[in-house]
């Protein structure tokens, strides 16, 4: 159909009622909270823009499979059912459910990571990160230059550079034990990598020795953007091109919260054999037998049945365009967001906004904090908070201070999306408004989670 207008893919079958607050309740609210909007309770919240993880909208087939769920402790057949899909997605040998994409982290660096290491990635995400640096090894971003410039318009800002790739590779190869890519690359802006960039690590994980791991969270939006962006996929399925990303990789660790259309649950996959073994055994540890790995049945089933959705052309063509619909938004009123559109967010650059706010006060949270208390709309810093802190207790500005409205999938409607361009605009004229914040209290890692503050007079 030859109509301009992209519409939701689906009919609304259930509802859930949201609650409209009053800026006073909202004050309080927050107050409450520490200025953290971690700490709020969601209910406070109108429009929920903090993640795309494990918010998304289950479809009724995903329903249906719930009641499917056979909760055996072993060799359940809902495990078969998920590991049948996963195996035909992403073509690797072992396929390890786990609770989460962060336990399929944990898993996989603990039983491969040794103190002094380096693991390279174009920017790891923050449990990434983490489950690396507990490890007492290096996290190491290899962004193209490009994806750390937010204006700039490119259509793959989330590759990996791969000169310095190979320059690590020459000079420190030995500590590294495996090579990693994000897609899309979250932490850089919802940003794609492009099967060029992919073959490329590809190369040079071939040519020095090291295993490549995809963090392959949202490998369903890369795909898409792949197809439409680079040269020879437009006439591929968006399920070819992601069979075809996998199979540039030895493993993967999986959030299935994102692409998994899923509420819950994540997989670690591998070819090798020994890192299986050595992964499952910790997993029996601490996640559960391998035919379930700290899941139920049901969301084996849940996850399986998203795997097959996620995939689907109408699904993804209405998933990329409304987010990149909300990003026009913003251009066209002049608030400054990483450029172009991500996949499953956008994200303001609120060290650009408020140039007032130096990233030590934390121009994120300002901005964040301000755009809940003027219209309940809650977002989430991704910058020095997140990443300014250094396991030696050090802090310093990190790259850049975004505030990312991530879309859940499958929730909100085109009118709550013009609802959140309006109220961002609105923020974003007044910015002279918003002031800094400093931290009050935080644990020492992964402090934007539960740290408190309070505003800077
Ligand atoms: N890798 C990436 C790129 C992610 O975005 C996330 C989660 C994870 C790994 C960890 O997965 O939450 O299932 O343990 N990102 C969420 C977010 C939390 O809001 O971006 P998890």
């Amino acid at each position: 159909m030859n109509f301009r207008t992209i519409i939701e893919p689906f009919r609304i079958k259930s509802v859930e009622a949201v609650k409209f607050t009053t800026r006073e309740e909202r004050e309080a609210a927050l107050a409450a909270a520490g200025n953290n909007v971690f700490l709020l309770r969601a209910e406070d919240v109108l429009i929920d823009l903090l993640t795309d993880s494990g918010t998304g909208a289950m479809s009724s087939l995903q329903w249906s499979a719930v009641m499917r769920g056979d909760e055996s402790y072993a060799g359940s057949r809902s495990y078969y059912r998920f590991e049948a899909v996963v195996r035909d997605l992403t073509g690797f040998r072992h396929i390890i459910p786990t609770h989460q994409g962060r336990a399929a982290e944990r898993i996989l660096f603990h039983t491969t990571l040794k103190a002094g290491d380096i693991v390279p990635n174009n920017n790891h995400f923050d449990t990434t990160r983490a489950n690396i640096e507990v490890e007492g090894a290096e996290a190491r971003d290899l962004v193209v230059a490009e994806g750390r410039r937010p204006a700039l318009v490119h259509p793959f800002k989330g590759n990996v550079d791969l000169r310095a790739l190979e320059e690590l590779l020459v000079e420190e190869g030995d500590r590294v034990p495996l090579v990693m890519v994000t897609v899309t690359n979250n932490s850089g802006g919802g940003q794609p990598v492009s099967m060029e960039n992919l073959r490329g690590v590809r190369a040079l994980c071939d040519r020095y020795g090291k295993p490549f791991f995809l963090d392959a969270c949202r490998f369903a939006e890369n795909a898409y953007f792949i197809k439409r962006r680079e040269a020879g996929y437009a006439d591929r399925t968006p399920k070819s091109i992601a069979q075809e990303i996998f199979s540039l990789a030895d493993g993967c660790t999986m959030s299935a919260k994102k692409d998994g259309l899923a509420n819950i649950g994540g997989f670690l996959a591998m070819n090798d054999d020994a890192w299986a073994v050595a992964a499952r055994n910790l997993l029996i540890l601490t996640e559960g037998f391998p035919t379930y790995g700290g899941l139920a049945g049901y969301d084996l089933e849940a996850i399986a049945q998203g795997l097959e959705e996620v995939t689907e052309e109408a699904y993804l063509r209405y998933r990329i365009r409304s987010t990149e619909y909300l990003g026009d938004k913003l251009i066209e009123a002049g608030v400054p967001i990483i450029r172009p559109a991500g996949g499953h967010a956008i994200y303001v650059d609120a060290r650009d906004l408020l140039p007032h706010v130096p990233p030590l006060a934390y121009p994120g949270i300002s901005f964040v904090n301000g755009l809940y208390l003027e219209a309940g709309i809650r977002s989430v810093e991704i910058g020095t908070v997140m990443f300014g802190l250094h396991p030696d207790g050090t802090e310093t500005p990190a790259t850049m201070d975004l505030v990312r409205l991530a879309i859940p999938r499958r929730v909100y409607t085109q009118s709550h999306v013009d609802y959140v361009a309006e109220a961002v605009i609105e923020v974003a004229r007044r910015r002279a408004e918003l002031g800094g914040y400093r931290i009050v209290t935080a644990p020492a890692v992964l402090r934007h989670f539960t740290a408190r503050f309070e505003k800077l007079r």
